[in-house]
């Protein structure tokens, strides 16, 4: 079934997916295309309207990133945001200069005046706090445009064509500092655009089941489950899609938390399909074994990883269909360039080399991770495996610091699962991005009892954040902390000695190794 569809243009900002998940939450679809997508191709997408987002550069730079002008003369709305702003009112006759002085540069929060008569605007207060990121500065509006908008700073925060549906915001309306900025992106789509809203996840779960079953016709599927959101979800409606067509298997590589592969096992019991659990542990352990540095820990996961699938799938014989688990953050091609690798993050489900098939198929590749959750509870998905925070495709090989052995997993386990149960009991579990216990290989002195210990330290690691690339540690409350450490060194043999990190993303990362 066709949506109605958002085009936002990407220029190379930082929060461009934040623009089409606030699109999307509106009940709208929308995708994010490069800035350089030819206007046949944009044309061809058929949008009610477009979002031009920031963006890092000046619009009078000469390399600076330009869409095709050609996209106001479609007569379809366009909202351009900070750089798109400007991008706006250049192309369209107005004039963006470099700003002279440090007051009319704005960064942060900043106190703004609407318009309400303007539909962006509509019943919103005739005040409020904007969050502004621009050392450039609108000189002259272009013609057919009025002010919307001021700060004390700058005349023109926003600017508005209402006749045409051409709307400029100096600020960014998606971030959460801007006080109404999901009404203002509401506004534009419901007010401007007239969107139907018709983006329901409902909706697009009998879509996707109908496209699957369609594409699939009488053949094989085969999908690598690694028990996380994104492949569970797969499984789950590709099971609903092709029942015993499909077969899934499960890697159990033994580096997975306490009771998680029976978890895994137990939540695909109720559907018709075949469910394939293979016990690797000691193979894996034995790879592993000896191994302390980072990257060749991921490196052999990865590689065994698509061994033991591959055998499986010969197994399973002939297939037509390799499935993924693949979300939509994995496929936007971005406006900007590629940022430096700090991790060679593996994830389960890389492409084996000897499994023949025609065809990958990847229903939740236009699905952000919100998305894909509230698909998996529309699915029928418990509740613990849609919720689930993200585990990376290692495990706790990178949560055990340097060797690993059985024992130190299993000690691992125990403690990293009183972490969260405790985090659970005391209601934190949804304000917490993401948590973990990491068993480092520093052993220190204690005294239990009346006796001397020389055991591990463990670190608890906790984190907030929006998009895991950026983090700020947890303010567990203290009497929570202390809760968890009385029952880790009293319930876990070999840890005597708990520390909880405190540093925020950058300058460390969230994982340990
Ligand atoms: P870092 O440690 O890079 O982690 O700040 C950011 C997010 O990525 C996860 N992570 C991984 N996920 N394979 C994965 O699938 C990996 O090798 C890997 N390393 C880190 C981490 O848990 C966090 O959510």
């Amino acid at each position: 079934m066709a949506h109605q569809m958002i085009v936002v243009l990407d220029f190379g900002g930082q929060y461009n997916q934040l623009i089409a998940r606030r699109v999307r939450e509106c009940g709208v679809y929308c995708e994010v295309k490069p800035y350089t997508t030819p206007l046949e191709e944009l044309k061809k997408l058929d949008p009610i309207g477009f979002i031009f987002t920031g963006g890092p550069n000046s619009v009078y730079l000469e390399d600076a990133p330009h869409a095709d002008p050609g996209i106001f003369a479609l007569g379809v709305p366009v909202l351009g945001i900070c750089y798109g702003c400007q991008l706006m009112a250049y192309h369209l006759g107005g004039r963006v200069v470099p700003a002279q002085d440090d007051s009319a540069r704005e960064y942060g929060k900043t106190e703004t005046f609407f318009r309400t008569a303007v539909p962006l605007f509509k019943d919103l207060p005739e005040c409020g706090v904007t969050w502004m990121s621009h050392g450039d500065y609108m000189e002259k509006v272009p013609e057919g445009f009025a002010l919307a908008a001021h700060s004390k700073a700058c005349p023109n925060a926003a600017i508005a064509d209402v006749e045409r549906g051409f709307y400029g915001v100096q600020f960014h309306p998606e971030v959460n500092h801007t006080e109404n900025g999901v009404e203002m992106i509401r506004n534009f789509l419901f007010e401007v655009c007239h969107a139907a809203g018709d983006w329901t996840m409902d909706d697009y779960k009998r879509s996707a089941i109908a496209a699957v079953r369609e594409k699939v016709g009488n053949g094989r599927v085969l999908l690598a489950l690694s028990g996380g959101v994104d492949s569970s979800v797969c499984a789950a409606l590709l099971a609903e899609a092709v029942g015993e067509q499909l077969t899934c298997v499960f890697v159990d590589h033994g580096l997975m938390r306490k009771n998680e592969g029976s978890e895994v096992e137990e939540a695909f019991r109720p559907w018709a399909m075949n469910f394939v659990r293979v016990d690797a542990e000691t193979r894996f352990l034995e790879k592993l074994s000896g191994v302390t540095e980072p990257e060749r820990k991921r490196k052999i996961i990865g590689e065994e990883f698509i061994r033991v699938f591959e055998e499986e799938a010969k197994k399973v014989g002939a297939v037509d269909f390799l499935a993924q688990g693949t979300i939509y953050p994995d496929v936007i091609e971005s406006g900007a360039g590629n940022a430096a690798v700090i991790k060679s993050h593996h994830n389960v489900g890389g492409l084996p080399d000897h499994v023949d098939f025609r065809e990958i198929i990847e229903p939740l590749r236009m699905l952000f991770k919100d998305e894909v959750r509230q698909l998996g509870r529309e699915l029928g998905l418990p509740e613990y495996l849609v919720s689930r925070q993200p585990f990376p495709g290692p495990g706790l090989a990178i949560r055990v610091i340097g060797e690993l052995t059985k024992e130190k997993l299993d000690t691992l386990r125990d403690a990293d699962a009183i972490f969260r149960e405790e985090i659970a009991n005391a209601g934190l579990d949804g304000r917490i991005g993401q948590y973990f216990a990491v068993l480092t290989n520093a052993r220190s002195v204690g005294v239990m009892g009346d006796g001397r210990t020389y055991d591990y330290t463990l670190a608890l690691r906790a984190v907030t954040t929006s998009d895991f690339m950026t983090a700020d540690w947890a303010r567990i409350p203290y009497d929570v902390l202390d809760r968890i450490s009385t029952r880790i060194v009293n319930e876990v043999v070999g840890i005597n000695r708990i520390v909880y990190d405190i540093t925020s993303k950058p300058p460390a990362t969230i994982e340990w190794e």
